[in-house]
């Protein structure tokens, strides 16, 4: 592959050696086949189906990026631009479809040729179980409000340890698990499109049950030098001032959307302040016995941490409508910071800041646990507009990497443990309701031709991997 002009002269800032580079993905926004193979249905066939105005263009999950039939090609290309890992999401409903039941052998056999080929190409599988897709059936018996869907997923993590594990030694529980309680059962952005404040406690409660029978099985399951995790987005909460009210309506907000999942998985234990609050309002969830013994017992060895943009927050300017439904906003109202850097396309804040943040309080107060950032990234419309010599030159998103990086280097620098940076995403991929609006990868995805070509920014990332900085 030609080698475009890079831009890095002098490495001012040099990472470790082993630094893991690469991209991430997950099995709905990119195998596309989603009735193909096997294959299951998960709530996005089925949501598409339904309602496809809910899509941004009327593009829905059945075809994607197509990986299901182009990941020789695609891995080929990760090769080529350098990338030592890859994070990928096994698809509950291709593998078990209906989520109980026979294992499906046509999926066994495409993760088994995926892992392959990355390991053939010298790229380490990251794998992940869950990324937002439950299957159909596992919804309609309660989705994650049903502890026979926990069940269901243990069973199923413990069948790709057994099936996997002999090649794939670096594991994940779940992706961003806040985001199906948010999009499901909160904000009306995911299937089943449910507005229920005690509902969503439940669901993220189970969501941390099954998480911890996962540890469990994979504990069992032996993989030797194996590494089990959970990615979280970790959205730092900000106040608007040191006032005591903003602090507190900061405080609240981080115990709801970081800490119910992070506690929890690195410590074994919800925080008192989160538990307290929910008791105060009648919202604990319903547990059973053991629970918390599971969960105590079953922490992780190491931490994906997803970064894309901060949250702020200033004390509630008004009293809330008493027969609205329960929300978070409760406690907090959002506050926009004046002067604010924006990415206009996501309508998401850039602070690049946030990343170092995360970082020192995973080392202060979450025992330095292992962690590496396991997505950040840049969503761009009309990419298309930024074409020259055949290439998408997105400068915005080498800046965008690089003020990130510069953080992380210095975070490590004192003394975190943060072990590698991927970018969202590899290659362009279909990004839920937005489906392709925004594209967010190094290497774009022509959806007429599925066409491959990398941008820019991959032939940049590539001289970063190959100088071991920028
Ligand atoms: C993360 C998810 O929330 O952000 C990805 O893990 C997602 O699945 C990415 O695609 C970017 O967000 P969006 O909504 O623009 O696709």
């Amino acid at each position: 592959m030609e080698r475009a002009d890079d831009g890095i002269k002098d490495v001012q800032y040099r990472f470790p050696k082993d630094f893991w580079l690469g991209g991430a993905s997950s099995a709905t926004q990119i195998e596309g086949a989603a009735r193909e193979g096997g294959k299951g249905l998960n709530i996005w066939d089925y949501w598409f189906e339904k309602e496809p105005h809910r899509f941004y263009d009327g593009v829905g999950p059945d075809t994607t990026s197509d990986f299901y039939h182009r990941y020789r090609e695609d891995i080929k290309l990760m090769k080529e631009l350098g990338h030592n890992s890859f994070r990928f999401s096994i698809s509950w409903s291709r593998l078990i479809p209906g989520g109980i039941g026979e294992v499906n052998p046509e999926a066994v056999d495409f993760y088994n040729r995926v892992i392959d080929e990355l390991l053939a190409n010298g790229i380490e599988p990251f794998a992940n179980l869950y990324h937002f897709d439950m299957p159909l059936e596992m919804q309609q018996l309660g989705g994650w409000e049903s502890r026979k869907v926990v069940e269901a997923y243990a069973r199923y993590a413990r069948i790709c340890f057994e099936k996997f594990g002999d090649r794939v030694k670096k594991w994940f529980t779940h992706n961003e698990p806040i985001v199906p309680v948010e999009g499901g059962y909160l904000y009306d952005f995911h299937y089943p499109n449910i507005v229920d404040f005690r509902r969503a406690v439940q669901v993220a409660y189970h969501t941390i049950v099954a998480h911890a029978k996962a540890v469990k099985a994979f504990r069992e399951a032996n993989i030797k030098d194996g590494k089990i995790g959970i990615i979280l987005n970790l959205t730092p909460s900000y106040p608007r001032s040191e006032h005591p009210a903003d602090r507190q309506a900061a405080h609240i907000a981080d115990l709801l959307f970081n800490r119910s999942f992070l506690d929890p998985a690195v410590k074994g234990e919800y925080p008192q302040d989160l538990i307290d609050l929910l008791k105060a309002h009648g919202f604990l969830p319903v547990t059973q016995e053991g629970d918390l013994e599971l969960i105590r017992e079953h922490t992780i060895d190491w931490l994906g941490v997803n970064y894309y943009q901060p949250r702020r927050v200033k004390a509630k300017e008004t009293l809330p409508n008493p027969y609205a439904p329960f929300m978070p906003e409760r406690f907090f109202d959002n506050y926009e910071m004046p002067g604010r850097k924006m990415n206009p396309y996501r309508g998401w804040e850039i602070y690049e800041k946030g990343i170092y943040d995360i970082l020192i309080n995973l080392r202060d107060n979450y025992g330095n646990i292992e962690c590496f950032i396991s997505e950040n990234g840049m969503g761009v419309q009309n990419e298309e507009r930024f074409i020259k010599d055949g290439i998408i030159q997105d400068d915005y998103r080498i800046d965008f990497i690089k003020e990130h990086l510069k953080w992380v280097h210095k975070a490590l620098s004192e003394g975190c443990n943060v072990k590698g940076y991927h970018l969202w995403a590899f290659m362009d991929c279909w990004s839920w309701t937005n489906a392709y609006k925004n594209r967010y990868g190094f290497v774009s995805v022509d959806l007429k031709t599925q066409k491959r070509t990398p941008k820019k920014s991959a032939y940049w990332f590539k001289a970063f991997a190959e100088n071991g900085g920028f």
